[in-house]
């Protein structure tokens, strides 16, 4: 619980290290309240981008962290939580995209934000859930290697008429929705509309009414007459919305989507990581600098 004792602590810390909070809209409800900015993937990489404060602790997984780092390199980055990963970034390495784009040379590598310092550093352009079509669209190439994300990658592939070539990573929070689980839920709840993120599978978003990254799923949220959500994406995002619109009503599309990675941040391990300056992300130069200039492209685009 959210004490008085540790809001002043943390603050006390923030002001001595010159810090700044950012979180992901999936993190605990505690670390949403102590953040100076809650926000997706794409917003938290702006931001890092142009902060002026020295430390950045990233209440997220590694991967965000790690992109905070690359686009902020003077600035210190802490991940409360050291085994805070994100199985989908892991499910490509930088060898195996290295051999995959030798088959098709004429191919721009597009690689989702949930991806490794090092498979940014093979990739041409980075995009988020929120920016992919556009970034895809607005490529020179009509051939494009996507990677990780196999869901997300056929979701572009329905709104750009580029060839998309998937790699076949996928989450395993979003890919653990089926259809029957939409199904059930609209009986449910007759009067619901359905969102859901566009790592569900294909099947999935078909059923949905659309398919949103998680800050474009509190845009449509605020801006939509219907009363009751039904929300396909990770259990944080009820708490966010919560807020964002009080007078609604929000229900999780099935009971298994929860990111235990994104739970593994408390208040508790946020103090801890500033008293003790822990843990902290840094890249290596040389797949900084390529990773950099990926994400930096993104940023120019979108
Ligand atoms: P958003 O960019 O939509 O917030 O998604 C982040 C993520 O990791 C989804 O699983």
């Amino acid at each position: 619980m959210l004490t008085v004792e540790m809001q002043e602590k943390l603050a006390r810390l923030k002001e001595k290290r010159n810090a700044v909070i950012l979180a992901h809209n999936y993190q605990n409800e505690d670390v949403q309240e102590i953040a100076d900015y809650c926000g997706d993937s794409f917003e938290l990489s702006r931001l890092a981008a142009g902060l002026d404060a020295a430390v950045i602790v990233f209440c997220g997984v590694h991967f965000m962290a790690e992109s905070a780092a690359i686009l902020a390199p003077d600035k210190t980055v802490l991940l409360p939580e050291k085994e805070a990963g994100c199985p989908l970034a892991n499910m490509v390495t930088p060898e195996a995209l290295r051999a995959f784009k030798e088959k098709y040379p004429d191919a721009a590598v597009v690689t989702y934000i949930n991806s490794t310092a090092a498979v940014k550093a093979e990739s041409d352009v980075c995009v988020t859930s929120a920016n992919a079509v556009a970034v895809v669209n607005a490529l020179e190439e009509d051939r494009v290697i996507f990677v990780p994300d196999r869901n997300l990658a056929h979701f572009v592939s329905q709104k750009t008429k580029k060839e998309i070539i998937p790699w076949h990573g996928y989450c395993i929070t979003h890919h653990r929705v089926f259809p029957e689980d939409v199904i059930k839920a609209r009986q449910a709840h007759p009067e619901a509309v359905v969102i859901v993120h566009p790592e569900c599978r294909p099947e999935v978003m078909a059923l949905a009414d659309a398919a949103l990254g998680t800050g474009g799923m509190i845009k449509f949220c605020k801006e939509t007459d219907r009363q009751e959500i039904i929300l396909g994406t990770e259990m944080g995002m009820i708490y966010r919305l919560k807020k964002e619109c009080p007078d609604k009503t929000f229900y999780l599309l099935s009971p298994g989507l929860i990111c235990p990675n994104m739970k593994y941040t408390t208040v508790e391990k946020v103090i801890s990581s500033l008293e003790k300056m822990e843990t902290q992300v840094a890249v290596d130069a040389e797949i900084r600098e390529k990773a950099a200039r990926a994400l930096q492209r993104m940023l120019e685009i979108h």
